[in-house]
């Protein structure tokens, strides 16, 4: 196994705000599968699914993480949310390094991209409905794909980095 973290979890539970307070607290690099998917296609997150569709992203999705796989060690990688979905994806992050899964209630990520036009995912007339019915799908997912589980509700980024510091201190003893 390669020695990254990997920030797995839902839309909003923290995974680019923690990965980016972590790789400057142990200086190291960050990488946001996001924006490598964006670089790729030239356009923007709401624009792949807009033009090319769902199904497309998920394909430069997984081309990217292959990738990444290549190149990265030692590094932060923080991870969209859909990611860990396909089995194939969930095989290479087992390779990849640590998978951490920060897990949030619906109620927080409702409160934290309530007004977020971003993701296409949540473009729904019922937000906070669509939000329980994907976490109800994705969470025993995160669960299956991840290391370590921290629950990130009503915390501040420092307490997470804390606990997660703590947790991957015990695994490594482990
Ligand atoms: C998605 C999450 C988004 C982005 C895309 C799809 C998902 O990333 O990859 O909108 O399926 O959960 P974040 O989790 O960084 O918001």
């Amino acid at each position: 196994m390669k020695g990254n973290i990997i920030l797995i979890g839902f839309m909003g539970a923290g995974k680019s705000s923690i990965g980016s307070y972590w790789s400057e607290k142990k200086s190291r690099p960050l990488i946001d599968t996001d924006q490598l998917i964006e670089q790729e296609a030239g356009m923007s997150i709401p624009e792949i699914f807009k033009e090319l569709g769902e199904e497309r992203f998920r394909e430069i999705e997984s081309s990217v993480l292959e990738k990444l796989y290549e190149k990265a060690d030692q590094t932060v990688i923080s991870v969209g949310g859909g990611l860990p979905l396909r089995e194939e994806n969930r095989a290479v992050l087992a390779r990849l390094g640590t998978v951490v899964f920060l897990r949030v209630k619906p109620e927080t990520v409702l409160e934290r991209l309530a007004g977020d036009t971003t993701r296409p995912l949540l473009q729904a007339e019922n937000k906070g409905a669509r939000i329980r019915q994907l976490l109800e799908i994705r969470n025993p997912v995160y669960e299956q794909a991840a290391h370590l589980v921290i629950d990130v509700d009503d915390k501040a980024p420092e307490q997470i980095i804390r606990e997660l510091e703590a947790a991957l201190q015990h695994d490594r003893k482990d």
